[in-house]
């Protein structure tokens, strides 16, 4: 007797395609940064639409204070694992410092990202003049999330992350590499720390979605860093993140118990053992 089994219903991931269906359809697109693979099916659960392998994994699980020793080579580490455990965000790789020197170079680096991490997209940090490179990637059927405003792998030219938007001629700049990343092919743009006005007339101006982190309410997606949404660090978040529980303090919590209770009974165990009779 054959037993009818029910197809296992597929779970498909949602694509770049699907991400400017969103916009058009006006429903706002939610990302959060993932490292590892419990956090990712967590963020996954929780139903965010996409998962960043932030480069910010060098100050969230690897102890640097930037993002610039971060390499390509720990990325790819990363994102497997978040790949493994995740089934319908769409995975995007954070091309790390010094990956995007020119076309061919970021070619190279997004092809690991995508045949050996197992990504579907890459972010690169770049304004205007990043546009041959964006060019170059979608040329090859490699999708590119571009980032504009602060970009944090700039720290030592910048000497420290300030916002974006009000000094003289920069809105207009940024105004300026939104389209050119838009036109050579990206299929969304981080605005990261600009100028909530800036960030609004921006979104209004492009056909694919802006995705703000301290940006406004008026991008067409938010993203965050998972650590600082969760209140899993040991420094204070940014200004505009708002954790939304203080996890950190909850696993000190559990360990100091853990410990408590380890010792106690350890103590415990060695008086019973001086007690008992015959007991050498
Ligand atoms: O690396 C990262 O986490 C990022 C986000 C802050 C956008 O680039």
């Amino acid at each position: 007797m054959s037993v009818q089994t029910r197809p296992a219903q597929s779970i498909r991931r949602i694509t770049t395609r699907d991400i400017r269906r969103l916009k058009a359809e006006g429903r706002r697109l939610a990302m959060l940064t993932a490292y590892d693979s419990t956090m990712a099916a967590l963020v996954e659960r929780g139903g965010v639409d996409l998962i960043l392998v932030g480069d910010s994994v060098g100050n969230t699980m690897l102890g640097h204070s930037s993002t610039i020793p971060v390499t390509m080579d720990a990325m790819v580490h990363h994102t497997q694992a978040v790949v493994r455990s995740t089934q319908r965000a769409l995975v995007v790789l954070d091309l790390p410092f010094g990956t995007c020197t020119d076309p061919d170079t970021a070619l190279r680096h997004s092809i690991r990202a995508l045949q050996e991490a197992g990504a579907q997209a890459v972010k690169l940090e770049g304004d205007e003049t990043a546009a041959p490179i964006v060019r170059r990637l979608t040329s090859q059927g490699i999708p590119v999330m571009a980032h504009i405003g602060l970009q944090p792998q700039l720290v030592h030219q910048l000497g420290g992350y300030p916002r974006f938007g009000k000094a003289p001629g920069q809105a207009e700049w940024l105004m300026r590499s939104a389209l050119a990343l838009q036109e050579a092919g990206a299929f969304a743009v981080v605005l990261e720390c600009v100028d909530d006005a800036v960030a609004a007339r921006i979104t209004r101006e492009l056909a694919i979605p802006t995705i703000g982190i301290g940006s406004g309410r008026d991008c067409d997606g938010q993203v965050l860093v998972i650590n600082d949404l969760v209140g899993l660090s040991l420094s204070p978040p940014p200004s505009f993140a708002k954790p939304r529980a203080q996890v950190a303090s909850i696993i000190e919590q559990c360990v100091r118990e853990f410990v408590a209770e380890t010792q106690a009974t350890a103590a415990g165990a060695e008086s019973q053992r001086q007690e008992s009779p015959g007991h050498a």
